[in-house]
């Protein structure tokens, strides 16, 4: 398989230049700067790309990889710090621009082996405040705006190109084109990889690996365990076990959905813990979200290792990683890798050999692909972030199975109207909350004293800082209606109106 390597000078926009490389059907990973030359070698690139970085090249400790990187003999492409990177240690020189580029900036390119597909005149992304102010000998300017002499450069005969502005930003009008050029018509990559490739390989490679072992995994009903185990599955049968704990807490229909899915659909060895009654004992009373948390995430852990029991020794554990949560960062000191479980304490209470991660190479977005390539259906695939405590955070204050049927059903309408009116691929995220105070309402002659509910709908990419979504009026008038006319228990609906910071998405 042919692959790139993304060197981590501890930009913010790393992830995307991993994205844009991928969207090319190009294999790539990202390795931080701390990374040791053997480990950058073993990798067997087939290209590299030096990110950006928040540092300048004379700061103490400024990000720097060996110079036996140049002996790979492998096309290089370094954007902004990278760039500047390649220009100081390759004898360019590199100063504080006069005036700093933010934002989007007009460059002029002329004819290169990498700018010849650009427009003579293009919008570029800028985020930087040195400058290269002279070439290393050999290289050739091919890009420059009215501040920056040296917004591309090329050496052709050495095949390293560079760039001060960010081509893996869409505000970089031709980005893509650009990073299209370096891949194809410079690395003579072919763009072979694929999601099917990928499920054939990984299917394959599984079968390898587990052998007539046996495999299990929680299911939750979220995205990244469904595919896991549909992918293992589809390696290894019946060989895979899957534990789905139903705590109760779940959405409308959503467990009886997983058991239907998985279950009876696919065929699974599937056993699925009805343990309702279970946690709602033991929330009961129980106010306090950290409290509420805590217990959820223990009694979780208890169930499970009441099943894994039963199970006996297994000899794979699945995780459900995905890259993000994998990849390392390059401003950081060492080589910590964050060790994400997210079904966490598990490995403590099951017998197991080996844990395997069969997505850990993918972003979100690919193990969407994945799920659907294997034929899941869109909700599951689709599914929007849900906290692993789930409802017992959208109950605020103590927790009833009355209150979680009335939440269950106002905030089943709120999704259904909201795909309705076509914004279900806009809002990243959206739901109900049932409030803890009850307020006075009328309905023909009777004085009524219900719930009042809240609506949440955010958009984000990736939860840290969200907004409110800005849902049309009437849209929020026909949920407002639906729900009050047909949920029992709501008498009033309101719509949540704050950003995060300072509110959090959820409310407890
Ligand atoms: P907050 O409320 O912190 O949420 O702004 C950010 C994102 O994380 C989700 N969330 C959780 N996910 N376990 C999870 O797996 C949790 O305990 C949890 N709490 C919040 C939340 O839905 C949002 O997408």
């Amino acid at each position: 398989m042919q692959k790139v390597l993304i060197i981590d000078f501890g930009g913010q926009y790393i992830q995307l230049i991993a994205r844009v490389v991928r969207e090319h059907n190009v294999y790539c990973e990202i390795l931080p700067w701390t990374a040791d030359f053997e480990r950058i070698k073993a990798f067997n690139a087939d290209a590299i790309i030096f990110s950006g970085g928040p540092h300048s090249v004379y700061e103490e400790g400024a990000p720097k990889i060996s110079d036996k990187v140049f002996e790979l003999n492998v096309p290089i492409l370094g954007i902004c710090y990278g760039m500047q990177y390649l220009a100081h240690t390759l004898g360019g020189k590199v100063d504080t621009a006069p005036v700093s580029e933010y934002g989007k900036q007009t460059v002029k390119f002329t004819k290169g082996r990498l700018t010849h597909a650009l427009s003579k005149s293009s919008v570029c992304w800028m985020s930087h405040t040195d400058y290269i102010s002279q070439v290393p000998n050999g290289f050739t300017v091919v890009g420059k705006t009215e501040g920056c002499p040296v917004a591309a450069m090329e050496n052709v005969d050495k095949n390293i190109y560079g760039v001060q502005f960010h081509p893996e930003v869409k505000h970089t009008v031709e980005g893509r084109q650009l990073i299209k050029t370096f891949l194809f018509d410079i690395c003579g990559l072919k763009g072979d990889w694929n999601i099917g490739n990928f499920v054939n390989e990984s299917v394959e490679a599984l079968r390898k690996k587990i052998g007539n072992k046996r495999v299990l995994c929680a299911l939750s009903g979220g995205v990244d365990s469904a595919v896991a185990a549909t992918l293992i599955h589809k390696a290894v049968g019946k060989q895979l076990i899957c534990v789905f704990v139903d705590h109760g807490l779940m959405r409308k229909d959503e467990a009886k959905e997983v058991v239907r899915v998985f279950g009876e659909e696919r065929g699974f060895n599937l056993v699925a813990v009805n343990a309702e009654e279970r946690f709602l004992n033991r929330l009961k009373g129980v106010e306090e979200p950290e409290a509420k948390r805590k217990i959820i995430g223990e009694e979780f852990i208890r169930v499970f290792e009441e099943q894994a029991k039963k199970i006996g020794t297994v000899d794979f554990l699945v995780q459900g990683t995905i890259y993000p949560d994998v990849i390392e960062s390059g401003s950081a000191t060492g080589d910590t890798i964050k060790s994400h479980h997210n079904v966490g304490g598990l490995p403590s209470v099951v017998q197991f050999d080996e844990i395997i991660e069969p997505l850990r190479d993918l972003f979100k977005d690919e193990v969407r692909e994945v799920g659907r390539a294997l034929g899941l259906p869109d909700h599951i695939v689709d599914r929007q972030p849900f906290p692993g405590p789930g409802l017992a955070i959208r109950v605020i204050g103590d927790i009833t199975k009355e209150k979680l049927d009335i939440l269950r059903d106002a905030d089943y309408i709120f999704r259904s109207e909201i795909a309705k009116a076509g914004l279900d691929k806009e809002i990243w995220q959206y739901f109900a909350v049932l409030t803890n105070s009850r307020t006075v309402g009328v309905i023909g002659d009777h004085r009524t004293y219900r719930y009042t509910l809240a609506l949440r709908g955010v958009t984000s990419t990736d939860g840290m800082t969200a907004d409110w979504a800005r849902i049309p009026f009437d849209v929020l008038e026909t949920i407002s209606n639906h729900i009050c006319n047909n949920v029992k228990g709501v008498g009033r609906v309101v719509y949540d109106i704050t950003a995060k910071p300072p509110a959090t998405i959820e409310w407890e």
